[in-house]
C-alpha cells in the first residue's frame, strides 16, 4: 500500500488545474478555470476547476471532486492507480507501507503472473509481425479480415507458432518458470511432455479494466470442425471469465462519453466496431452475462444496447441474461442484424457513418423486442401465449424503478393485449415475494427499541431519510470541530447540570459515545461512513480525523459530500486552521453539539414511535407493542424536556 506520508505529499504537490489541463482545455474566468466537460459532449463549457479549493465541478454531468476523484472518474482509475499516476507526473517517489508477509506474497504472486502474461503477449505480437510463419499465416489472416495495423496494435493481437513448444522455449530462455506458464494455462503437460496451449492460433489478449493482460483467447485458422474455433485461458488467480469483458479496457472512456455501451458476441465484432469508429463496444466472449459484468458496465453507464447476430440461435437463451441488466436498473436496447450478418461482417461491408446511422435507426427497446419475439413464437397457441405473458411479467417485476416499471407495464399490456390491472397485480405479487427474501437487518438498536429503521444502501433517496438534516448537522460538527475539547454538561436527574473537569472530552468523542449508548447510526450512507471513521478513532483511541483527511479519502462519495458540506450553509471556512473556534464561543459550541445530538435522537425516536403506531393498527397482539410504545413516549418526553432546557 502507498504510505500515508506519500499520499499527503501527492495531495500537497498535485495541482488540479494542471492535471485537468492534461485532458481539458481550460480558460481562466475570474479565480476559476472553465472548459468543456470531458464527461459529456457539451457545446458550451460548464466544467469548472477551482485552484483555491483544489476541486472540480461539472455542471452537465453533476460530478465533482478532488484531483484523484477526477482521474478516477475520467480515466476509470482505481484510487491507488490515480495516486500512482499523480506521483509519476510530479516525480514523487512512492513509499510503500510495510505489508504482512502473506500480503507481500499474494501481491508478488499476482504481479508475477501479470508480468508473465505481458511478456507472452509481447512475444505473440512479435511473432505476428516479424516471424515468417506469423506474418504469412497470422498477419495475412488479420489483413484478409480487414483489420488495420492500428487495430492490431490497439488490441495487441498476436500469433502463436505451430511448433508445439515455441512459447515454452522462448519463455524459458528468458528466465520464466514452466510452473507459472502451466498455472496460467499457457503451457500444458501430458505423458509425452509439455506443449503450448495456443499453438497455431491467432491470439486475442484479454485485458482487465486497468489494462493488464489477464488471459488470452486464441482462434484456430483451420476449418476442421473437430477443433474448437476458439480456446481461452483457463481460470487462474488473475483470469476469471465471469468477471472480464472483452474490450472494456479499450472502450471504457468512450462508453462514459457516449453514456452507452454496445454489447456484441465475439472478439472480432469488438475489433471491427472499434475500427469503424464505434469504440463503445465490448463483448462477453461467448458466455452468458454475470452479475459482476453487469455491475462493471453499470459503473460506466446506465445504457446498454445488445447487438445480436442475424443467425443467433441463442437469442432466447440470452434473454434471461439480459434480464439482469433490467434488475440492476439499466436501460436496455437491442438490435438484430440482418440474416447471416454479425456486427463484424456488417461493419466491414459498410462505411463508418453507415454503421453509426444503422445503429441509431435500428436499436429498439429490449422489452418491446422481447414481447414481440415471444408473441411471434407463440403464434396461435394460447398455452404458449399465456407462458409468454408470464415470462414478460417476470421480467417486468425485476425493474427497480417505479416510474420505469409503470411505463413498461402499460406498454406491455398494450402489446400483449391484456388488462393493465392484471399485470400490475401480478408484478406486485412477484415483487413482494422477492422482498421477503432479502436478509434481515443487523444494525444496532436504540436502548429501548427493538429495531431502528434503517435506509438500506446508497440507492436510498435523501428525502426518505427522516433525520437527514440532523445527520448533516452532526457530520458538519464532527468534520469542523471534532477535535475541540469541551466541558460537556452531564445529565443528572433528567436535567443538564454544569460540567466539571471530569466531563471534558472532544466533540467527536462526545457525539460518538452519545450515539453508541443508544445504538444509533446515521441513515444517510455517506454520513454513516464518515461517522464510522470517527467512531473507530474514538473507540480505538486513535487520532481523530479532520476534514482534510476526508477530502483525501479513497471513497469519492465521501469526498463529494465533504466538498458539498463546505459549499452550502455549512461553510467549513476554518478547515485548514485548527482550533480557531473563538474562545468566547466555546460555550456555544458545547451547547450546539449537545443540542444537535438531542435533536437527532428526538427525530429518530419520533420516527420509531410513528412506526410502532402503524404496527399497532395491524398487529394481532397489541399488548407488547402498547407497552413498548408507552416506554418510547416516556423517553420522548425526557428528551423533549432536555431540548426545552436548551432554549
Ligand atoms: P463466434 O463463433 O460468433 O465467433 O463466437 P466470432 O467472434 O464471430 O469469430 P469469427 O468471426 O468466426 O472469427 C463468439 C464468441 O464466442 C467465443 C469467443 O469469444 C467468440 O468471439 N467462443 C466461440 C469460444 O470461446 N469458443 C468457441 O469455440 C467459439
Ligand atoms: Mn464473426
Amino acid at each position: 500500500m502507498i504510505s500515508k506520508l506519500t499520499i499527503d505529499r501527492i495531495f500537497e504537490t498535485a495541482r488540479i488545474e494542471e492535471v485537468v489541463a492534461d485532458f481539458v482545455q481550460l480558460k481562466r474566468v475570474g479565480g476559476n478555470y472553465r472548459g468543456l466537460s470531458p464527461f459529456t459532449n457539451e457545446k458550451t463549457p460548464s466544467f469548472y476547476v477551482s485552484p483555491a479549493k483544489q476541486i472540480y465541478k461539472c455542471f452537465s454531468s453533476g460530478s465533482g471532486g478532488n484531483v484523484v476523484g477526477f482521474l478516477m472518474e475520467l480515466e476509470k482509475m482505481t484510487y491507488p492507480e490515480a495516486l500512482r499516476h499523480l506521483a509519476n507526473r510530479y516525480g514523487i517517489e512512492i513509499e510503500e507501507t510495510e505489508r504482512t508477509d502473506e500480503d507481500k506474497e499474494a501481491i508478488s504472486r499476482r504481479e508475477s503472473l501479470y508480468l508473465l502474461n505481458e511478456f507472452v503477449a509481447k512475444y505473440f505480437s512479435k511473432v505476428l509481425k516479424r516471424e515468417e510463419e506469423g506474418m504469412q499465416v497470422g498477419l495475412a489472416y488479420f489483413k484478409e479480415r480487414g483489420f488495420s495495423n492500428e487495430s492490431i496494435e490497439r488490441f495487441e493481437l498476436g500469433y502463436s507458432l505451430s511448433q508445439s513448444d515455441a512459447l515454452l522455449q522462448e519463455a524459458r530462455s528468458k528466465g520464466h518458470s514452466k510452473e507459472l506458464l502451466i498455472e496460467l494455462g499457457l503451457v500444458m503437460e501430458n505423458e509425452r511432455g509439455a506443449y503450448d496451449r495456443f499453438r497455431e492460433r491467432v491470439i486475442f489478449p484479454i485485458h482487465n479494466l486497468s489494462g493488464r493482460i489477464a488471459g488470452f483467447g486464441g482462434r484456430t485458422l483451420r476449418s476442421d470442425k473437430k477443433i474448437a474455433k476458439y480456446i481461452n485461458s483457463p481460470e487462474s488467480e488473475i483470469y476469471s471469465k465471469s468477471k472480464l469483458l472483452y474490450g472494456l479496457f479499450q472502450a471504457r472512456k468512450e462508453v462514459v462519453r457516449k453514456d452507452l455501451c454496445y454489447l456484441v458476441e465475439g472478439y472480432t465484432d469488438v475489433i471491427s466496431f472499434h475500427q469503424a469508429g464505434v469504440e463503445n463496444t465490448i463483448a462477453t466472449s461467448g458466455t452468458s452475462l454475470t452479475e459482476d459484468q453487469v455491475r462493471q458496465i453499470k459503473r460506466l453507464t446506465n445504457n446498454v444496447a445488445i447487438l445480436f447476430d442475424g443467425d443467433s440461435a441463442g437469442i432466447k437463451a440470452s434473454m434471461r441474461g439480459i434480464d439482469m441488466f433490467l434488475k440492476e436498473g439499466l436501460h436496455v436496447k437491442t438490435l438484430l442484424f440482418p440474416d447471416g450478418q454479425d456486427p463484424d461482417s456488417f461493419a466491414r461491408s459498410k462505411s463508418s457513418q453507415e454503421v453509426m446511422d444503422y445503429l441509431a435507426e435500428n436499436v429498439r427497446d429490449f422489452l418491446v423486442f422481447k414481447i414481440e419475439f415471444l408473441l411471434a413464437e407463440a403464434a396461435d397457441s394460447p398455452i404458449q401465449k399465456a407462458e409468454a405473458i408470464r415470462e414478460v411479467i417476470r421480467t417486468l417485476a425485476l425493474i427497480p424503478s417505479d416510474i420505469d416499471r409503470d411505463v413498461y407495464i402499460r406498454e406491455s399490456a398494450r402489446l400483449l393485449q391484456v388488462e393493465e390491472k392484471l399485470i400490475y397485480s401480478e408484478t406486485d405479487r412477484l415483487r413482494q415475494k422477492t422482498d421477503q427474501k432479502s436478509p434481515p437487518d443487523r444494525r444496532p438498536t436504540m436502548a429501548l427499541v427493538k429495531e431502528v429503521p434503517t435506509d438500506e444502501g446508497v440507492e436510498s433517496r435523501e428525502k426518505e431519510i427522516v433525520s437527514l438534516h440532523q445527520e448533516r448537522h452532526l457530520a458538519h460538527l464532527l468534520l469542523t470541530y471534532g477535535t475541540h475539547i469541551c466541558r460537556f454538561m452531564p445529565i443528572v436527574d433528567g436535567k443538564f447540570v454544569p460540567g466539571t473537569e471530569e466531563t471534558e472530552e472532544s466533540v467527536a468523542s462526545y457525539i460518538v459515545q452519545e450515539l453508541e449508548t443508544d445504538g444509533l447510526v446515521f441513515q444517510h450512507p455517506v454520513y454513516a461512513s464518515i461517522f464510522l471513521e470517527f467512531q473507530k478513532a474514538v473507540l480505538e483511541n486513535q487520532i481523530i480525523p479532520d476534514a482534510q483527511y476526508f477530502l483525501r479519502h479513497e471513497d469519492q462519495s465521501i469526498v463529494r459530500e465533504v466538498i458539498h458540506l463546505s459549499e452550502g450553509k455549512y461553510k467549513l471556512s476554518d478547515w485548514n486552521s485548527k482550533g480557531i473556534y473563538p474562545k468566547s464561543d466555546l460555550d456555544t459550541l458545547e451547547r450546539n453539539v449537545r443540542e444537535s445530538v438531542l435533536r437527532f435522537k428526538e427525530k429518530m425516536l419520533h420516527h420509531i414511535i410513528e412506526l410502532r403506531k402503524n404496527d399497532l393498527q395491524i398487529a394481532e397482539d397489541t399488548m407488547e407493542i402498547m407497552s413498548e410504545l408507552y416506554q418510547l413516549l416516556q423517553l420522548q418526553k425526557t428528551i423533549q424536556r432536555l431540548v426545552g432546557q436548551e432554549v
